[in-house]
């Protein structure tokens, strides 16, 4: 075959043996068919175990060639796509892309190389990410005749490098959150000191108070008109600071739940109370919450500590309740309606179950394969990223456990988290 890649160096052992086959007569004739293919048996062998996409097309785009993993990630097999182009497999946006990239190839001569480009797994159905590398098939005068390209699907990787990174960022969240419920922490308690001390002064004014004008009156040979104003402070004083003490213990309970909840993630796993991290995240959460929902708690008194990573069970239980609420919001907004989300925790066959329900619209058929994808959302850009249950899902299974939901079109949702018990108690009792 005259192709052949310019500057590819010969296979001596296969011109070594062509040349051993051409020299001998008529009868060596089957040797050279007989070498030929083994070469090609060899080579094919050899691409095809390679884990990248390989292939071979002609000036008009059309495949001349290429390997199983390419032709498993287009649902063909690498003979029956040849002569078609990615017109083909691919959608016409991303097929035009491929074919001016292409064109523009031929005509310069320039090799493109590692470009990160949008690919499509069409088993699947997912889009996918790769890097791809094309560079000029020359014939044996040196005339473009094609282009040959390698694609490394690196979806995966890509994928990871965005969960560490938005990892990351809540980390550093998290350590700024827990700085300032810190910072927050010391004028809270000045605040309480001083109420304190004005409550006790004021009490002391008032029987001073009470005691001068007692005395007043018994000198004086008509009492003195009772001054309505301090007998109204007498009253409204004491409530006015009781709401005070009350809006600070709120304040308090939140910048609590807000350390408890951020307090990063140590990389050991410990016990945690998980009834009491879920107290924290539904404080830290109501703002998502409380205009559309109730939240209602059944969180079994005989919970044990589970020994795990408090930060990343935070995030999960964080994360079901937020879409309970947008769950629930999408349903009563325009209404004056409000749903309900309850959370339950219990013990059962040695787990520690978390369930959040939500009387949402429950998740349509046609998407509840796709919700623990990576990056699959149905909110608008703003509300949601679609990582929040893929995250979970990945932190679900690294613990040992399980995650799953049921859901109701019209009636509502409840995913289940089951942590076990049995290694928690192990872990806690070793330590
Ligand atoms: N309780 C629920 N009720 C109805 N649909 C839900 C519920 N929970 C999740 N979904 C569906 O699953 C999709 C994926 O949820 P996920 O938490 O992974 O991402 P998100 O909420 O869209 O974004 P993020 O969590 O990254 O902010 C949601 O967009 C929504 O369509
Ligand atoms: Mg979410």
């Amino acid at each position: 075959m005259a192709i052949k890649s310019k500057g590819e160096p010969a296979d001596t052992s296969a011109v070594l043996r062509l040349g051993a086959a051409l020299e001998s007569s008529e009868s060596s004739r089957q040797d050279l068919a007989t070498a030929l293919a083994h070469e090609r048996t060899l080579l094919r062998t050899m691409i095809d175990l390679i884990p990248a996409f390989i292939y071979a097309k002609d000036v008009g785009s059309r495949f001349i060639a290429m390997n199983a993993a390419l032709a498993r990630n287009m649902g063909t097999d690498p003979d029956a796509a040849i002569g078609k182009t990615d017109f083909d497999f691919f959608t016409p946006d991303l097929a035009k892309k491929f074919y001016s990239d292409e064109q523009a190839l031929i005509k310069s001569g320039q090799a493109i190389r590692d470009l990160e480009e949008p690919g499509f797994d069409q088993v699947t159905g997912k889009p996918r990410t790769v890097v791809t590398s094309k560079v000029p098939l020359h014939d044996v005068n040196g005339e473009v005749i094609g282009i040959i390209g390698v694609g490394f699907d690196i979806t995966e990787r890509k994928m990871a490098e965005q969960r560490m990174a938005a990892g990351e960022k809540l980390e550093s969240i998290g350590r700024l959150a827990a700085g300032v419920a810190h910072e927050i922490n010391t004028p809270i308690q000045f605040l309480n000191d001083s109420i304190y001390f004005i409550r006790e002064a004021m009490q002391d004014l008032m029987a001073h108070n009470t005691k001068l004008t007692a005395t007043l009156a018994a000198m004086l040979p008509t009492p003195p008109e009772v001054d309505e104003e301090i007998e109204d402070l007498k009253v409204e004083l004491p409530p006015a600071l009781d709401r005070m003490a009350d809006g600070l213990a709120r304040i308090a309970e939140i910048v609590r739940s807000m350390k408890e909840f951020s307090h990063a993630d140590q990389a050991e796993k410990s016990p945690v109370d998980l009834n009491r991290a879920i107290k924290s995240t539904l404080v830290i959460a109501s703002t998502e919450y409380k205009y559309v929902a109730d939240v209602v708690t059944d969180l079994a008194p005989d919970l044990p500590l589970v020994t795990c990573h408090g930060g990343q069970i935070n995030q999960v239980v964080l994360n079901l309740v937020v879409n309970a609420a947008h769950a629930i919001g999408d349903v009563v907004k325009g209404t004056p309606n409000k749903g309900k989300i309850t959370v339950r925790t219990r013990v059962e066959g040695g787990y520690v179950v978390i369930s959040v329900s939500d009387t949402g619209g429950g998740i349509p058929e046609s998407i509840r394969q796709r919700i623990f994808d990576p990056f699959f959302t149905t909110k608008e850009v703003g509300r949601g990223t679609g990582q929040g249950l893929s995250i979970a899902h990945n932190a679900i299974k690294a613990h040992g456990g399980t995650f799953e939901f049921d859901t109701e079109v019209g009636k509502g949702t409840t995913f289940r988290v089951r942590l076990p018990v049995e290694a928690a108690e192990r872990e806690a009792s070793a330590a």
